[in-house]
């Protein structure tokens, strides 16, 4: 028996308690040593019952992700331990009872369909979260769950990856009996009274649930619809709706014989080691070398909002769904009142869709105090400043703050493009400023890129992490230049989807291809959807630093020119109808043609293919260079600004992933043909060379970074 596991026993009862600190994860060697438990019940002939309990916070979270991704990543072989645990526990002859708290999810709860009685305390959830790292449930999970709570609400918890509470799962008919005393004596009384009695109650031979559900066919027609829509391109959620399908037709036997195929097909697919990658990088975003635990904190009980404009309203909205209350500041009181009265329409639409109620959105409503005075934020522990974008107005308000904030406040601004160290020194209190870079709508995205600056203290950078968290953001600490991690690496992503609609790719192709990857969004349509003007604002702010001779995208500007400014004005790459359905403009195609025939732009047909990697490409080229240039703190970093900033698709792990997947030799050597091909903007990265030419991939230099 491993040390994980305890053996005690009460009377007739033994009690098989699982202490693998901080979630009970099923590492190697653990499953088997329940099952030498349980065996080790089965022989004495003193034990009538057998419970099985976690220690510490929690019941099993799960199976060990690191060891799913050896496994993904094809270094290591899927171990069998935990299904013959299961078969194990099932051949019991003395019942085994499941005693939960805290989480029961993937393998754990799979461990729990297969005790003959499950209990849990109120408070534990229960799920099956598999598909969210690329998975289906693949020890027996889609067979036994089904046969507990019918196929339709088994395909459902499978395919979404969602938890229930305990109270859920006890209407379900998932647990027997909820334990609202001590969670182990509870248990123990359980299986005196009940579980002995009864004897074992095997969960495979529960058929019951299995047939006659005449509505069956619609509820996996609308689930599948929903998966369509919400994990558009996902093939394991998929999957788990076949798998759990199966349930209905199969022996159990044979349905998981047929789970373990698909469970095969989930983790050699891409989208698994995407997945588990994007699971471990929010985890490491916040790991900051040079931070730790014992880094100094400020203390956040209250926070100011400067300006209550677009961004202004959803960070000062941010603040105050955390209970953070915010004061917040405007110029005039037209300004002001036009700010709140946005901020209060946002929440209605939300009591609309019934997300909230009106005494909610009147709580948070209530956290707001609004000024014109500085003098007002005296008291505040983070100060954000959320005004124009000018460079002049900022650095003015910024020397306003120095005078009024506390001493140790934090001063944030969420400039997108100026240079942070410029606003702070217009402070006497550099080391206090930082960049709080928030995206539209900022209490929708979930990305912040927090801006470090020459002289920010690590105390504002550690506070600034934490804070995120719990604003619910996922920070990514960035360095300052222009555009930042994410916006630098746009820019050239959206200038390349210009030139290749200048050389003749139609903007719905162009779209179309990036969507098919699996983007939010078209480059195109968020181009509308950002404004075309502030594109072109941003275009004239960087074209005088650019090298001589570098390609500029040419139809921006006469969209520009035309007023086409994107959705807001109803015309922009596309038309616009009904505000929000866009749709192909001839007008544009011809201004384009007219543009690229003036520029002497040779007319051609360009392939899906040649898309892709002009677009993903020069992301990951600008990413080699943010990385080497220290912009980007490590590789995974900007993976996960990508998918929560700019609607990367998480399958895919994030560009740097991507590039690691395909191959970086691979990568290089197109970025080498498109150098020659179209001009010394595509330069190869330095660093993407050196890691092609070693047969490395991003990952292994972030590991190589960190030691
Ligand atoms: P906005 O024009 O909607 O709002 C700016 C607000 O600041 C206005 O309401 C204005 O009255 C107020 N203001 C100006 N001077 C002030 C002062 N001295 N005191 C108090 N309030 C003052 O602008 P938006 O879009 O909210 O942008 C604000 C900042 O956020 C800019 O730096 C922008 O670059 C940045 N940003 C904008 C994003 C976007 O998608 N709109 C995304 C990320 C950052």
């Amino acid at each position: 028996m491993c040390e994980q596991i305890d053996y005690t026993t009460d009377d007739d009862v033994a009690v098989i308690t699982i202490d693998n600190p901080p979630v009970n994860a099923l590492k190697r060697g653990i499953a088997s040593s329940i099952a030498d438990s349980i065996n080790k019940a089965n022989s004495d002939d003193s034990i009538t019952g057998i419970i099985l309990i976690g220690s510490g916070r929690t019941f099993v979270a799960g199976a060990d992700i690191a060891e799913l991704g050896q496994v993904a990543a094809g270094t290591i072989e899927m171990s069998d331990e935990l299904p013959s645990l299961l078969a194990t526990i099932e051949a019991s002859e003395k019942p085994v009872v499941v005693a939960i708290h805290g989480n029961c999810l993937g393998g754990g709860m799979e461990l729990a369909l297969a005790c003959h009685y499950r209990v849990a305390v109120p408070d534990a959830q229960l799920g099956q979260p598999e598909v969210k790292i690329g998975l289906i449930p693949g020890a027996h999970g889609t067979q036994r769950l089904p046969r507990l709570c019918g196929i339709a609400k088994a395909a459902e918890l499978c395919a979404v990856g969602n938890s229930i509470s305990a109270p859920q799962a006890l209407e379900l008919g998932i647990l027997d009996s909820l334990i609202e005393t001590d969670l182990l004596s509870g248990a123990i009384d359980y299986t005196r009274n009940t579980a002995i009695p009864a004897g074992p109650r095997k969960t495979s031979e529960l058929n019951d649930l299995l047939a006659g559900d005449p509505d069956l066919e619609s509820s996996l027609t609308t689930l599948r619809e929903n998966i369509a829509r919400k994990a558009r391109g996902q093939i394991a959620p998929g999957k788990a709706i076949e798998a759990v399908a199966l349930a209905a037709t199969l022996s159990f036997e044979e349905g998981i014989a047929s789970e373990r195929e698909l469970f095969q097909q989930c983790i050699t697919s891409p989208q698994c080691q995407g997945l588990i990658h994007s699971f471990f990088g929010h985890r490491a975003v916040s790991k900051i070398p040079g931070i730790t635990s014992d880094t100094p904190r400020q203390t956040i009980e209250q926070a100011a909002v400067i300006g209550a404009g677009t961004m202004g309203g959803g960070i000062t909205t941010t603040y105050i769904n955390a209970g953070i209350p915010v004061t917040l500041k405007e110029i005039d009181q037209a300004s002001l009142d036009k700010g709140l009265a946005r901020i209060r329409d946002n929440y209605m639409r939300s009591v609309k869709r019934g997300r909230f109620t009106e005494t909610e959105v009147e709580e948070r409503l209530a956290l707001i105090t609004p000024t014109l005075e500085y003098a007002d934020l005296s008291t505040a522990d983070i100060i954000v400043e959320a005004v124009f974008e000018s460079l002049d107005l900022k650095t003015k308000v910024f020397s306003q703050l120095d005078k009024v904030a506390k001493p140790n406040a934090i001063l944030a601004s969420n400039t997108s493009t100026l240079d942070i160290d410029k606003i702070a020194s217009s402070t006497s209190r550099p080391e206090r400023v930082i960049g709080h870079h928030f995206f539209s709508p900022a209490n929708i995205m979930k990305l912040l890129e927090i801006v470090r600056g020459k002289e920010t203290a690590d105390d504002v950078i550690a506070t600034s992490i934490d804070l995120a968290k719990r604003l619910r953001k996922v920070g990514v600490l960035v360095g300052n230049c222009f555009g930042f991690l994410g916006n630098r690496m746009f820019m050239p992503y959206l200038a390349e989807a210009e030139f290749l609609v200048e050389e003749g790719a139609s903007i719905t192709q162009v779209d179309k291809v990036l969507y098919d990857f699996g983007m939010a969004m078209g480059p195109f349509a968020v181009a509308d959807l950002a404004g075309i003007d502030v594109g072109w604002r941003i275009e004239q702010e960087v074209k005088e630093s650019l090298p001589a001779g570098m390609r500029r995208p040419l139809v921006t500007t006469k969209l520009y020119e035309a007023d086409r400014y994107g959705q807001k004005t109803g015309t922009g790459w596309y038309r616009y109808e009904d505000g929000r359905t866009a749709v192909a403009d001839t007008e544009v195609d011809a201004l384009v043609l007219e543009t690229a025939t003036a520029a002497g732009i040779e007319q051609r047909t360009v392939t899906d293919e040649e898309i892709l990697e002009r677009t993903i490409y020069t992301l990951v080229n600008e990413g080699a260079r943010l990385l080497q240039d220290g912009i980007a703190l490590r590789s995974v970093d900007i993976d996960i600004a990508y998918l929560n900033g700019y609607g990367f698709p998480a399958v895919r792990g994030g560009p740097m992933k991507y590039a690691d997947m395909v191959g970086l030799p691979a990568v290089c050597d197109r970025v080498k043909a498109y150098h020659d091909a179209q001009g010394f903007w595509w330069e190869p990265a330095p660093l993407l060379v050196e890691l092609a030419e070693a047969g490395s991939t991003f990952s292994e230099y972030d590991r190589q970074q960190a030691q």
